[in-house]
């Protein structure tokens, strides 16, 4: 099946806290959008990614991504005011004749091969899936007062990542039927699974971890250091 690639990459990275945009953020000296892209060359995959942008950094990031991929033409398209609107932007401007998508986190660097194809074989066979790995915490749910509410049997929570992989049809309904009913979500399967779609669990590896805040870019750096993730 014809496959593509979308990478959100258009938030600011409030949690970061960083000057620049997170995608654009050195880390060990390598933006992580150039990190996160470099993952999907081997699997020549790179040529198809569609890569939401902020607003204001349209030619500096074409300008990078020129310099990082000479030999590939990505496409950039703009991004929303949440994650969502930026995917929503990314699935109007995938290839007609494509049939599977990866939608897969700028912030997520240390992305295995095996674990994006992984997720298209599942989707291929279920339309939809996504990488995810077992929780180890046990997780509480509060009432919202601050008090435990329920304490879900650990055995069956994880931990969601990306890449979130679906037959192209289904992701563009269950954005559709987001957007009528106004629901906001944190990621694409969620939405998938409102509209009644199974969703495979694809185990995925906890060095797949996002970038969210400087604790987290000093675990990236300790990860690249030890040699833990191949990048
Ligand atoms: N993203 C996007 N468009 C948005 C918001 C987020 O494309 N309007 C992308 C981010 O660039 C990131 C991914 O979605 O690669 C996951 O989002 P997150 O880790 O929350 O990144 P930010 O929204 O940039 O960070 P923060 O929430 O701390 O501001
Ligand atoms: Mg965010």
């Amino acid at each position: 099946m014809t496959r593509q690639v979308i990478i959100p990459a258009g938030g600011m990275g409030e949690r970061l806290g960083e000057a620049l945009p997170k995608a654009l953020v050195p880390l060990c000296g390598i933006p992580l959008l150039v990190r996160t892209l470099s993952a999907f060359l081997p699997l020549g995959l790179a040529d198809t990614a569609v890569v939401t942008i902020p607003a204001g950094h349209e030619s500096s990031i074409a300008a990078l991504l020129e310099e990082a991929f000479p030999d590939n033409h990505i496409t950039l398209v703009p991004g929303g005011v949440e994650r969502q609107d930026s995917v929503r932007n990314a699935l109007a401007a995938l290839r007609s004749d494509t049939e599977l998508v990866a939608i897969h986190d700028a912030a997520r660097p240390f992305v295995t091969g095996d674990a994006v194809e992984a997720s298209f074989e599942a989707a291929a066979r279920v339309g939809a899936a996504t990488v995810a790995v077992p929780a180890i915490d046990t997780i509480l749910v509060s009432d919202g007062d601050g008090y435990l509410s329920e304490t879900p049997d650990r055995s069956t929570v994880w931990y969601c990542q990306t890449p979130q992989t679906f037959q192209v049809a289904i992701i563009r309904e269950a954005h559709e039927t987001a957007l009528r009913k106004s629901f906001q979500g944190t990621d694409d399967a969620t939405l998938v699974r409102r509209c009644g779609q199974s969703v495979k669990l694809v185990r995925g590896d906890f060095t797949n971890l996002k970038v969210t805040t400087p604790t987290d870019m000093t675990i990236a750096e300790t990860f690249i250091e030890k040699n833990l993730v191949c990048v």
